[in-house]
């Protein structure tokens, strides 16, 4: 205090506050809001850029004490040596790839990814000269085949639109047999139903955005994964930028502590309006893991925890029918995004795929009457008796 008396004011105002010395552990993790770092000496500065010894340099990916507790949380709860945050779920999957393949390289997708990855896939990675070839996850034959020279593999753990489930422990053999690198998307299943590098997947990505923040007040991003792979990675963030901010690793922190409590939850109820819309009629078909009869029900019983928090159901009546549901429910909300406090619904043929003719919408899985599901926290009966209103009203 004393050498700031000699200080002129506004020198007071940067310095007088500096972080104190804390030796107590918190309860809740500090948000390290700050984008640098001072160092002793310029060798101190020297010495921790280029990594001889442990330390921050700088806010754009470095590394942050509050960003690295949500990564070591991410790394134990997916069982892997380390992990790196994004900005983004986006930002995860495309510093992933672009760490992993090179022009001339060609990666094997999931024809069932989310619509900004296989945007990314079909129209950005094709400009850096790596090819995509889309396959059918579920069709081994087809996987098996289009593997050989093949760079990685790139697979969802359970994927729209039809909430369909991968059977990684067998893609993982698939891949490892065609020395091909094992990346899977497990935004839709969160570490608690599955945590795939048991499998031998060997990079994990995530849009923090959805279970793992779980409160839709977030966007961000993390891959779970060794701490070689996790080096590279962090050298391309480096240099692209998109990596996460402190404030968004300390919510996804706040987040991950109840994320068991949330995904059962999420998982029960899931399941319950599953079960409605399978015994009603007007419904002609539920997709939802958790249903003994669904085509991914076995590899889920041996695979998942539990069903998972999302359902898709085909109403009789489509575009019409499916429009008028939405737009009839009460308690749950029409949306984009997944895995948050709020159960919300989306009707593809009348809001993402509008512009597509029910012909291409059909190819795409996308039946007219179509409703994705991602259940909230909300009481279930209140969820189920708006299900059941909405439902007389739309059809
Ligand atoms: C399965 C899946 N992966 C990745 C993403 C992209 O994540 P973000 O929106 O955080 O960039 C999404 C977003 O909806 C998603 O559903």
């Amino acid at each position: 205090m004393s050498t700031h008396r000699s200080q002129r004011f506004a020198t007071r105002a940067v310095h007088a506050g500096t972080a104190p010395p804390v030796d107590q552990v918190p309860a809740s993790v500090p948000i390290y809001q700050t984008s640098t770092w001072r160092f002793d000496t310029s060798d101190d500065f020297a010495a921790v850029t280029s990594s001889e010894r442990p330390g921050h340099v700088y806010g754009r990916g470095y590394g942050n004490p509050t960003v690295e507790a949500l990564e070591a949380a991410v790394a134990s709860l997916e069982e892997t040596e380390a992990a790196y945050g994004f900005s983004s779920g986006m930002a995860a999957i495309h510093a992933t790839v672009t760490t992993l393949a090179q022009a001339g390289d060609r990666i094997v997708a999931s024809r069932a990814i989310y619509g900004g990855t296989y945007s990314l896939f079909a129209s950005l990675l094709p400009r850096y000269g790596i090819e995509v070839s889309f396959v059918d996850i579920n069709d081994e034959a087809q996987v098996a085949s289009a593997l050989p020279g093949a760079r990685l593999l790139y697979v969802e753990t359970i994927a729209n639109p039809l909430i369909t489930v991968a059977d990684l422990d067998r893609l993982g053999q698939l891949a490892r047999q065609a020395g091909a690198v094992a990346v899977v998307d497990n935004t839709f299943a969160s570490p608690y139903l599955c945590a795939p590098a048991r499998y031998g997947f060997d990079l994990v990505v995530h849009s923090a955005t959805k279970y793992l923040g779980g409160h839709s007040d977030l966007v961000g991003g993390v891959v779970a994964t060794s701490a070689s792979w996790r080096r590279a990675v962090r050298a391309t963030t480096l240099d692209v930028g998109g990596a996460m901010a402190p404030f968004e690793a300390w919510l996804c922190l706040r987040g991950l502590a109840t994320l068991a409590l949330r995904m059962e939850r999420h998982c029960a109820t899931a399941a319950a309006l599953a079960e409605l819309l399978a015994a009603d009629s007007r419904v002609t078909a539920t997709h939802y893991p958790g249903l003994a009869g669904d085509p991914g029900h076995e590899v889920a019983s041996r695979q998942l925890r539990a069903g998972g928090g999302m359902l898709a159901f085909e109403l009789e009546g489509g575009l019409e029918a499916g429009a008028r549901f939405c737009d009839s429910l009460e308690v749950a909300w029409i949306g984009a995004s997944l895995g948050g406090p709020h159960t919300l619904v989306a009707h593809p043929a009348s809001t993402t795929h509008r512009q597509l003719d029910p012909e291409a919408r059909r190819a795409a899985g996308l039946a007219d009457g179509l409703i994705r599901v991602s259940a909230g926290l909300e009481d279930p009966d209140d969820l189920l008796a708006d299900f059941s209103q909405a439902l007389d009203k739309a059809t």
